[in-house]
């Protein structure tokens, strides 16, 4: 089973980027350590983060036939961008969107998600384990299939 973690706008800052909200974590070490559940449950998983809406989308095309799964940290993209969101609908790939913080504890524009209509669900508010809770709903789907 392989699985797509994708990591959008701004989500390379992490470590110095508002620490108090996003936490402490580096991308790289919230990375490795998804790299390492995903081996405990058997699951393969591939990374990438861009700054660019039209790169992530590209990547969402580039996903079936080659990804179970898609995990999608949208960054701000997740309150407005109706692009991704479509791409998310078109590919039939399902798709978790995860977030550090709660969304919806914080500024009203970010308790909106445009994204998550198109996938399976949203898991926000656990920093990097919001990661880890996506892989363990992978992980029991897979055992239900
Ligand atoms: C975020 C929440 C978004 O509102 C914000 O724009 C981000 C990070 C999160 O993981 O908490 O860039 O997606």
């Amino acid at each position: 089973m392989k699985v797509l973690i994708l990591h959008g706008p701004n989500l390379n800052l992490l470590g110095r980027r508002e620490p108090e909200i996003y936490g402490t974590k580096t991308l790289d070490q919230i990375n490795e350590q998804v790299e390492a559940l995903a081996s405990q449950l058997g699951l393969a998983v591939d990374f990438f983060q861009s700054n660019h809406e039209g790169d992530l989308i590209d990547r969402i095309h580039q996903a079936p036939g080659v990804y179970q799964w898609i995990v999608l940290n949208p960054g701000a993209l997740t309150h407005y961008s109706y692009a991704l969101r479509d791409a998310v609908a078109a590919v039939g790939v399902p798709t978790i969107e995860v977030h550090l913080s709660n969304i919806q504890g914080r500024e009203e524009f970010r308790s909106h998600s445009v994204i998550a209509p198109a996938c399976v669900g949203q898991i926000a508010g656990f920093g990097a384990a919001s990661y880890f809770l996506a892989l363990y709903a992978i992980f029991e789907r897979a055992g239900e299939a």
